[in-house]
């Protein structure tokens, strides 16, 4: 799993779900990715805030250096965090933003992107949050 997080709310839940993955599991800081060696892997879970409606700085960059090459038919799962007031709809979330950028490059999304939700902006988390990623995470296929 590849993650970024500049409050720490999505590392929390990044955490949560990479507890709760059966199988060999790696949770990696967007920063420490190589984007060219994602294809060994058999299932890419994604999961950056959305600020301003966009997945983070260096998430859009990651995504950026990622080459077709690394996740043609890579099966992937994205997810992020957000606001939970509907005003924020216009502008869209991160977790859309990256299914979109990795199905243009040939991945193959698995299930649809999921939210977690901040109460304030910075966060904290909203209560039952961490158990719903953990739930979340056991019902991906790989
Ligand atoms: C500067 C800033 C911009 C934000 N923009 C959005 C946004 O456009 N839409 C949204 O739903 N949430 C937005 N949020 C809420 C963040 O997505 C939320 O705090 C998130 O959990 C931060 O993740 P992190 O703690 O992992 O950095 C914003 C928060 C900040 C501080």
């Amino acid at each position: 799993m590849v993650y970024d997080s500049v409050y720490g709310n999505t590392q929390k839940i990044a955490e949560a779900v990479g507890g709760a993955l059966a199988g060999e599991t790696k949770v990696v800081r967007v920063n420490e990715v190589d984007p060219a060696r994602l294809g060994q892997i058999d299932l890419l879970i994604v999961g950056s805030p959305t600020l301003g409606g966009r997945p983070s700085e260096p998430m859009q960059d990651f995504l950026v250096r990622i080459p077709g090459t690394a996740v043609k038919g890579l099966k992937f799962a994205t997810f992020d965090t957000r606001y939970s007031g509907k005003f924020v709809r216009v502008f869209g979330f991160a977790a859309e933003k990256i299914g979109e950028n990795l199905v243009s490059k040939g991945g193959v999304q698995s299930s649809p992107p999921e939210p977690f939700y901040v109460k304030g902006k910075k966060g904290p988390l909203k209560e039952g949050e961490l158990e719903r990623a953990a739930n979340w995470a056991r019902g991906l296929s790989r």
